[in-house]
């Protein structure tokens, strides 16, 4: 059976107070709506369709542009140029779908999880369909569910709508629902505006079923967090907080110690060994790989990088498209940016910066340098303040590096440039040509030491 999800996305978001159409604040790195396509493409057979309206040019690109994060499942959009209520929105996917099942989504509600989903379309066939409700101590706002004496639902009544007696009750409409794509194109153009709002309520296909002998299932998420809609950034930032903790859980599960699970911060996906420890404010971006004994200081962040076993990172650095190999070390304040490969016990210390470059086995970098564009060999030393001159202006250039080098303080190595295996390099050198196996090379003016020489003293004031 084909199965299609509507995910409604038209809505301004008013009490965002923004520029950016709601859909696409953020929550954990990612718009809201990509939480809601990308657990919608995990359904069996899903095809996705979002109803897009204010912003919706913006909403598709961002959406399009994400397209192989979004799973297998086919993405559509639907227009709805004037916001005429959720039946309406609905109403705008009804000549895209096949004649299967229909889910109905919100791309303001992100933490929906896919088990809650299945749970709910197993709850649909020709006499069924099913809703999702929420059992709140405080329904102010919300749809109610309106049962019968033998306990079945027969109706929502939105909260503008209703009686003093269905305003006490607490049973409460998600939103969220599924029927077959037949019973859908039944009910929806019975629907009639004529209520409160003027609008086009998808919650009267409920009475609807009701009437037409369908019976309503009703179930439960897991937690209240996953229909959870955002409405301000309050809400927004209460969301991020509860994924987040969510995600701590599951790692701390998965065999992770974190300092503190409430200053913890996961944008994207991390996979995990064993008996890694975080301490606190480290924020993991992108795509991260932890392997066992990876130890990771406070405040660092940590973006598309791959940790072997037993490296450690240690306070406040910054690693992006960074590979550190087992055992190394880098930081405090160090800087691995793209393209950097840091071989077994390297080690990189405080104000090193390196980009585009590969040290190998057991290379140490541990003082205030910029490595860019380079291949170091393995053990080779670099001294404090070495400086690759890898730009000249207009293009980059590499510098080569063999193994077991000195590199001597405050070094510039301007690139194209190689220095042979074993060769030392002094202190305070400019290199600009190829250094061979084991020599020495000294690109300095020599030292002048004067005999004799007075220092200029103070004339007096006339
Ligand atoms: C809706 C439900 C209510 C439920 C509540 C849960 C209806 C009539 N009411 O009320 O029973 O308790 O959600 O949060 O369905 N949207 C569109 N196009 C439209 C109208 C809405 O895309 O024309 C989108 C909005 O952007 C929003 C969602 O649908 O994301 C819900 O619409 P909203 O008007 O906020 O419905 P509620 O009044 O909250
Ligand atoms: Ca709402």
């Amino acid at each position: 059976m084909t199965l299609d999800v509507v995910i409604l996305a038209a809505g301004q978001g008013t009490r965002m107070r923004s520029k950016t159409p709601k859909v696409l604040h953020e929550l954990a790195g990612r718009p809201l709506v990509q939480h809601v396509v990308d657990t919608a493409a995990g359904l069996e057979s899903a095809r996705l369709h979002v109803v897009v309206g204010h912003g919706g040019e913006s909403v598709r690109e961002t959406l399009a542009s994400a397209g192989s994060t979004s799973g297998d499942g086919e993405l559509g959009f639907c227009e709805q140029t004037e916001q005429k209520g959720t039946g309406h929105a609905v109403a705008q996917a009804l000549n895209s779908l096949g004649d299967g099942k229909v889910l109905v989504l919100y791309g303001d509600v992100p933490l929906i999880q896919a088990r809650t989903l299945e749970t709910l379309l197993d709850g649909v066939d020709e006499q069924h369909m099913a809703l999702l409700t929420v059992t709140l101590d405080d329904p102010t706002g919300y749809g109610r569910i309106v049962r019968n004496d033998k306990g079945a639902v027969i109706a929502i009544v939105e909260h503008k709508d209703a009686s003093d007696k269905q305003r006490a009750i607490r049973e409460c409409n998600t939103g969220i629902m599924a029927m077959t794509a037949a019973q859908l194109r039944r009910w929806l153009p019975e629907l009639s505006a004529e209520n409160a709002q003027g609008e086009y309520y998808l919650t009267d296909v409920i009475a609807m079923a009701a009437a037409d002998g369908v019976e309503v299932t009703a179930s439960q998420p897991s937690s209240p967090v996953e229909v959870e809609g955002v409405n301000d950034r309050r809400q927004l930032a209460a969301l991020e907080r509860a994924y987040q903790r969510r995600q701590a859980d599951r790692l701390m599960t998965a065999g992770v110690s974190l300092a503190d699970p409430e200053r913890f911060d996961l944008r994207g996906d991390v996979t995990v060994g064993r008996d890694i420890r975080i301490d606190v404010n480290v924020i993991l971006e992108g795509r991260v790989t932890l392997e066992d004994d990876v130890v990771i200081g406070p405040h660092c962040v940590i973006k598309d990088s791959i940790l072997r076993r037993g490296a450690v990172v240690k306070a406040n650095s910054h690693l992006e498209g960074a590979e550190m190999g087992e055992g190394s070390d880098c930081g405090p304040f160090a800087r691995l940016r793209p393209g950097t490969r840091l071989g077994a016990k390297a080690h990189v210390g405080n104000f090193v910066e390196t980009k585009n470059a590969s040290l190998g086995d057991g290379v140490k970098a541990g003082h205030l340098s910029y490595l860019g564009d380079t291949e170091i060999g393995r053990d080779t030393n670099i001294g404090a303040g070495t400086i690759t001159c890898n730009y000249d202006g207009a293009n980059k250039h590499l510098t080569r590096i063999g193994e077991a080098v000195f590199v001597g303080s405050n070094s510039a190595l301007v690139a194209p440039v190689t220095i042979g295996n074993g060769a030392t390099i002094a202190a305070g050198s400019t290199i600009t040509r190829e250094v061979k196996d084991d020599e020495l090379a000294i690109g300095r003016s020599r030292q002048i030491v004067k005999q004799g020489w007075q220092r200029p003293v103070k004339m007096p004031k006339s």
